[in-house]
């Protein structure tokens, strides 16, 4: 069977909300087997797909929700790189340890899951890995270093990645959305050290006023899951999609195209911000 074509086995991370959740409920909808995870599946099984307990911060949760699906299945054609979470806060505010726990999670986690899937994918010759990225992980977006630190870094993983897995038929790809209405604005942790005391509290809660205005008023997270649809049904997989509010969109190609700080200005009034 053309690997665009027909119903495909299908493990989506972090699918008890938002974008995950909508992936998989599209992708059951339009007739594939979905696994879906969580760090706590329900008791009862959501919507037509699988739930799978996963913590993309364990190796050994990682591996045994992968054997699940690959005892139950046989093999698997397609993975969404999707669980995340944002950390807000200044560069100087955030600790090592919550700046370890975010690229454990936002990063390692993709390795890990990657380490896992990829040999059965290599052995079957196919397999599709779609990393759910961010238009942080183009743009640098102020308080929130370390999540477009790892956004940034999945970009360049995937890029490598790709690379090195296109001899053995498998393709790797990027999808960055803009805001999107999900429960990441909920589930945003604040460092720390940004509460009333520190010397960018003011600045920090201008930024978060707009960050968290705009993700309310992002695109619903079905759209992300159209353009996940859209990635799997590719014949030749881009290197990266972008999907969100048209402007967002515009923001990837006018870092490409105005001088640097000219865009910089441009993201900093965007968020309230100014250089003095
Ligand atoms: N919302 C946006 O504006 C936006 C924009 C660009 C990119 N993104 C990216 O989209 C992805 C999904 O985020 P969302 O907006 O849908 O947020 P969300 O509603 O908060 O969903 C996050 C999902 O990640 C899972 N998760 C978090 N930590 C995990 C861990 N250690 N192991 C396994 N699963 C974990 C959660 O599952 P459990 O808690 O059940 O384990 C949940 O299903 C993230 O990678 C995010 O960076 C979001």
């Amino acid at each position: 069977m053309d690997a665009s074509q027909g119903s495909r086995v299908v493990l989506i991370t972090g699918a008890s909300s938002g974008i995950g959740k909508a992936c998989a409920e599209l992708l059951v909808a339009r007739g594939h087997v979905v696994y879906g995870t969580s760090r706590q599946p329900p008791a009862v099984e959501a919507r037509g797909f699988h739930v799978l307990e996963m913590d993309v911060t364990r190796d050994d949760s990682v591996q045994g929700a992968v054997d699940a699906v690959l005892s139950r299945e046989g093999h698997l054609d397609v993975v969404v790189n999707n669980a995340g979470y944002a950390l807000a806060g200044a560069l100087e505010d955030v600790s090592l340890d919550e700046a370890r726990r975010l690229l454990d999670t936002n990063l390692l986690g993709v390795l890990r899951v990657c380490k896992a899937v990829l040999p059965s994918m290599r052995a079957r010759r196919s397999g599709l890995i779609i990393n759910i990225s961010s238009l942080g992980g183009v743009v640098g977006l102020p308080f929130q270093s370390m999540y477009s630190a790892s956004k940034f870094a999945l970009e360049g993983l995937t890029e490598s990645l790709r690379q090195e897995v296109a001899p053995f038929g498998i393709q790797a790809t990027l999808v960055q959305p803009g805001d999107v209405r999900t429960r990441l604005t909920e589930n945003r942790v604040q460092a720390l050290q940004s509460g009333p005391g520190s010397v960018y509290r003011e600045r920090f809660e201008t930024a978060l006023r707009v960050i968290e205005a705009e993700e309310r008023a992002g695109v619903p997270p079905e759209d992300v899951a159209r353009r996940v649809l859209e990635v799997m049904e590719d014949g030749a997989v881009r290197v990266r999609y972008s999907v969100g509010k048209v402007a967002q969109r515009g923001a990837v190609l006018a870092k490409m195209l105005l001088p640097s700080r000219t865009f910089e200005q441009l993201v900093m009034s965007l968020y309230g911000l100014s250089r003095s």
